[in-house]
């Protein structure tokens, strides 16, 4: 009662409904309508950041006015933080497959593979294994216990990740006596490649290795429930396809990893109690990982998304839409000559990779996003091309982002015709 006082017991989130059960000739308009991003170019670089609901913006807004008009100091207040990451906690719960106490909430997937790579008490030696397809966001904790504490890293080649059998080869070659920790996505940022990873722990766990996967491109694009998989640490970021706010997300912890207090960090949060003395008892739960505050109406946000994508788009339909949109994208794509295809067809979730002959990603980028109004992005290391394809895109994005693509390879960087310019925007705009 107490959110609904504050937050204004009356306001409408939404100014068209959503709900799992309209069919989609009406649902997808409900969605782009409650997504307005989506009506600025074609989204698709959900990757990155995704579009930020309506609802949620809203929420967001009414929680920073009251503290504007109120403060943020009294005690219900205090409550409400509690009862907030409580919320989100539970929200992250629902879309991971776990229970609430599973969940330490982070500001983002990068802090959550820090916080599961610190968690190990390395020794000068230890290995730690991933591979060649990793964000930095996972690469540099491991580069930083390499450098801080000496940990050996080995990085398995997985090619492109389009083969599981090639992928869980090269891992049983690194994975040597000493491994402490398989650190490694679920899929990949720069392929799209979905790894094996319910294999890949169970290999790992035979060697006694922690497995923390980096989950940035998979929750919320696919369906992933974090105890079949039966790994040690999850991280997910709120503001990609969970399309929250930035500066969000959570870290699954299997109960492996509750048993002893392996935090690195501690502060206020992580005790459920800690005299002057530093006696302290660790939260028994994931809690015991979370150990700085959030800025409260960015977790009020990243809960009000999830429970959007849940409870009025629906997860499954979600799941099943970007399947089929992705899958039909990677496939309208390589059929346009001179496109090549890095993403495995067979082993993708949202992310669609590819490079045009004859031009380098930047320029065909520049291009494409001028041409189309598309929103994506290169990936450097493969100079190449990335579309986040989302369940909010519809059929004719993708075929008008396709059409720019086959006018792009069918010319050079030196023969595409030249763009008409709008005058008023070459004058710019003051
Ligand atoms: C695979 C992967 N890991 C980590 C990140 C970083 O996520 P965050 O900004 O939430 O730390 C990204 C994207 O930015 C990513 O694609």
């Amino acid at each position: 009662m107490r959110n609904s006082r504050r937050l204004g017991a009356t306001a409408a989130y939404h100014t068209k409904v959503v709900t799992p059960f309209l069919p989609d000739d009406e649902k997808i308009p409900a969605i782009r309508e409650a997504l307005p991003s989506t009506a600025a170019g074609i989204y698709l670089n959900t990757g990155t950041a995704g579009p930020l609901p309506r609802e949620t913006a809203r929420a967001m807004a009414e929680a920073e006015a009251w503290e504007l008009r109120t403060g943020r100091a009294d005690i219900n207040a205090y409550k409400d933080t509690i009862e907030r990451r409580a919320e989100a906690r539970a929200a992250m719960a629902a879309v991971l497959g776990t229970d609430p106490g599973h969940i330490a909430l982070t500001h983002g997937a990068t802090e959550g593979m820090a916080v599961a790579t610190w968690a190990i008490d390395w020794r000068p030696g230890d290995v730690v294994v991933t591979t060649n397809l990793e964000h930095a966001g996972g690469l540099g904790p491991l580069w930083a216990i390499r450098e801080r504490l000496g940990a050996e890293l080995r990085i398995a080649d997985i090619g492109t990740g389009a083969d599981p059998a090639a992928v869980l080869g090269a891992l049983d070659r690194a994975i040597v006596p000493g491994t402490r920790l398989v650190a490694l996505s679920h899929v990949t940022w720069a392929t799209g490649a979905r790894l094996p990873i319910r294999e890949i722990a169970e290999l790992a766990h035979s060697r006694g290795a922690l497995v923390a996967v980096d989950g940035a491109q998979s929750v919320g694009a696919m369906a992933v429930s974090v105890e079949d998989l039966g790994v040690d640490f999850y991280s997910v970021p709120g503001q990609k396809w969970l399309l929250g706010p930035e500066g969000t997300g959570a870290l699954y912890c299997a109960s492996s990893v509750l048993d002893t207090p392996r935090t690195a960090f501690a502060g206020y949060w992580n005790f459920e109690s800690i005299d002057l003395a530093a006696v302290g008892k660790l939260w028994p739960d994931a809690r015991r990982f979370e150990s700085s505050n959030f800025h409260g109406p960015s977790v009020l946000g990243l809960a009000r998304s999830a429970a959007w994508l849940s409870m009025f788009v629906g997860l499954p339909w979600v799941f099943e839409r970007i399947a089929r949109m992705a899958g039909e994208a990677a496939a309208m794509l390589a059929e346009v000559p001179g496109v090549e295809v890095l993403t495995p067809h067979e082993n993708m979730a949202g992310l669609v990779t590819f490079r045009i002959a004859g031009w380098k990603s930047t320029p065909a980028l520049k291009e494409l996003s001028q041409r189309t109004l598309c929103i994506a992005r290169t990936i450097p290391p493969l100079d190449a091309v990335r579309i986040s394809v989302g369940f909010y895109n519809t059929d004719g994005e993708l075929r008008r982002f396709r059409d720019g693509v086959a006018l792009v390879a069918s010319n050079t960087p030196e023969t595409i015709p030249h763009r008409p310019q709008i005058e008023v925007l070459r004058g710019g705009v003051d």
